[in-house]
């Protein structure tokens, strides 16, 4: 499927069609396409019939259709048009390895949000709520003992997380992977922290035999999107706030189980309902941090209690990938 995306071989090549015009043999008249705005539509559709694969058929005539119609409708003139395109251009060229803007341009205009929320419909059995991975998730990450520490720095506090991986029906998934990654005390991920590429604030834990885990961090903070570029300066000039609310990544995953990508957000924190990037879309992924909880294994520390569940994967699942990517394979190949 959209093999085109990988590059084509010259027997792939579709063979090219003339115009489907007016006149023509007969006419006297040379074929041409005679277009107007309504009929430009039609032309590139007919044009683009030609195309073998039925799921980039399906998904470039949807496109063309929407966006032929999106221009009438804002009656686009061809200034507004190099804007865009120059906005585009800038979008490209602010990606590095380091830093996706074009996920930021998705998750910003809500269609992140859109296609995972539609994937979840998907799941074969109702498992604990997704959210965004958002652009800092980064593979490779150290390993963790159950209880250890995540962050370098613990001067402003730590916090614990504890609880259990289960299937839906309740029966406990050992040996589950946890990869967890989140600010540091001063509100930054480590790819923004430290240029060295070190990594801090992230690492993998694994469930026990009752699918129990034990995670050591320190409180995530509110914070900022990345502004300076130029998805920053559409959210500025939208007199929007670019704030994310609080929130801790994670990324669980099981032999024959869908992989789980979601987050906790704080309660505490005042973006909840104004995420810039849509991401805190479910009341079940709040989380509240406790003060002397007697059940966490951490005594005296702060502690956030959660339980995952995982739908079993289906054929499907295993077909599709995963709701994300680690920013430095996008555009590698
Ligand atoms: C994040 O949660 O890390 C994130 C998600 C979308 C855009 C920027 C950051
Ligand atoms: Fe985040």
């Amino acid at each position: 499927m959209l093999k085109w995306l990988f590059g084509q071989t010259s027997s792939d090549t579709a063979e090219v069609k003339g115009p489907s015009g007016k006149g023509g043999s007969g006419s006297g008249k040379p074929e041409v396409l005679n277009l107007t705005p309504e009929t430009v539509t039609q032309a590139a559709l007919e044009q683009m019939a030609t195309t073998p694969d039925p799921r980039l058929r399906e998904i470039m005539e949807a496109a063309i259709t929407h966006l032929h119609q999106f221009a009438r409708d804002v009656k686009l003139t061809p200034a507004e048009w190099l804007v865009a395109i120059d906005f585009m251009t800038r979008v490209g060229k602010t990606c590095t390895p380091e830093r996706q803007e074009f996920i930021l341009l998705s998750d910003t205009t809500g269609l992140s949000a859109l296609v995972n929320l539609m994937h979840d419909t998907t799941a074969m059995e109702v498992a604990t709520d997704t959210s965004l991975l958002g652009p800092f998730f980064r593979e490779n990450a150290p390993h963790f003992k159950p209880g250890e520490q995540i962050c370098k720095n613990i001067s402003n506090g730590e916090v614990a997380m504890y609880g259990r991986v289960t299937d839906v029906k309740g029966k406990p998934i050992a040996n589950a992977r946890i990869d967890i990654w989140q600010t540091d005390e001063n509100g930054l991920y480590d790819i923004q922290a430290d240029a060295s590429g070190a990594m801090d604030s992230r690492g993998v834990f694994t469930t026990d035999a009752n699918g129990n885990y034990l995670i050591r961090t320190v409180p995530p903070l509110d914070y900022s999107i990345p502004m300076d570029g130029p998805v920053g300066a559409l959210v500025r000039a939208q007199k929007r706030h670019g704030m994310r609310p609080a929130h801790i990544h994670l990324l669980i995953s099981a032999p024959d189980y869908r992989e789980l990508v979601t987050a906790l957000y704080l309660s505490t924190s005042k973006y909840l309902a104004t995420d810039v990037v849509f991401g805190s879309s479910s009341e079940d992924l709040v989380a509240n941090v406790v003060e002397n909880d007697p059940n966490c294994p951490l005594k005296g520390m702060p502690a956030v209690h959660y339980d995952f569940t995982l739908a079993r994967m289906s054929e499907a699942d295993r077909r599709s990938g995963r709701v994300g990517s680690d920013p430095s394979k996008i555009g590698a190949n």
